[in-house]
């Protein structure tokens, strides 16, 4: 799966949307005020997504830690991603923007499971853009759950692990590797999103609140990434050969 830039111009962008709260304390709002402005910067990166080039992107909404937010946080996020879905559903199907969720269902009410696999069906022939939401996900249970089903299977390979991963969270299917994460907010970590994905990811972290996020940003992003020079564990063609004592060219 792992695949370079000048291979295909469609990214794999990951974002961990972090600072609705904070944006909404800083105002003297509740934290759920964030989530619902929050939701706006969801918006404006799904419009503008397709012309950074980005094929696929994996929206961090809800991590298998969050459920232990309070209750009426936890009630009013996935409020929100209803009406988000109930809205949207239409515009991705105009836009030709597949829409789907990867994370454990078994743990959502029956009325956001149905949501979606609603929006699911609707929008799985969209080919401009791959928008996938992180719901009830952990990076650590996938690569465990994974594991554990392929125990028994003496030939696994780095490529047939990676598609089971796909398939534990998501039964639709599995996603490029991930070549850029952003996370807003100012906090520099991962919080056990895509971890086996982001292997190779370049990491761009923004100190802007989720709910202030826009294509300014995303652009800022993207050119970042654009300036990364991506080796995978090799060196740099024009490096020549190593030299014979060192291996002081050899970096990640
Ligand atoms: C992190 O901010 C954000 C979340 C846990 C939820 C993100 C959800 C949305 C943007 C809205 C719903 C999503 C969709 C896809 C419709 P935080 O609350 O941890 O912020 P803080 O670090 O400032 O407390």
């Amino acid at each position: 799966m792992q695949r370079t830039f000048e291979a295909s111009n469609k990214l794999h962008v990951g974002i961990i949307m972090d600072g609705n709260g904070r944006w909404a304390q800083q105002r003297g709002l509740p934290r759920v005020a964030g989530h619902k402005v929050g939701v706006e910067a969801v918006r404006r990166v799904v419009e503008a997504a397709p012309k950074h080039d980005i094929g696929t992107l994996t929206l961090y909404a809800f991590s298998s830690d969050n459920w232990k937010r309070p209750a009426p946080e936890v009630s009013a996020l996935f409020r929100l991603l209803l009406v988000y879905l109930n809205r949207e559903t239409r515009r991705c199907v105009e836009n030709g923007v597949r829409l789907s969720a990867i994370g454990r269902r078994d743990r959502l009410t029956p009325n956001v499971r149905t949501a979606l696999e609603r929006t699911e069906a609707a929008t799985a022939t969209g080919s401009q853009l791959h928008v996938r939401i992180a719901l009830d996900y952990s990076g650590r249970d996938a690569i465990l759950e994974a594991a554990t089903r392929l125990r028994a299977d003496e030939s696994v390979t780095r490529e047939s692990f990676a598609q089971e991963l796909g398939r534990v969270m998501n039964p639709n299917g599995d996603a490029p590797d991930v070549d850029l994460v952003i996370r807003s907010g100012g906090e520099q970590r991962l919080s056990d999103f895509l971890l086996w994905e982001c292997a190779y990811a370049e990491l761009h972290f923004t100190r802007r609140m989720w709910p202030d996020f826009g294509d300014a940003d995303l652009a800022e992003a993207l050119e970042f990434f654009r300036g990364r020079e991506r080796r995978f564990g090799a060196v740099h063609a024009a490096a020549g050969p190593m030299p014979e004592s060192g291996e002081s060219r050899l970096v990640a």
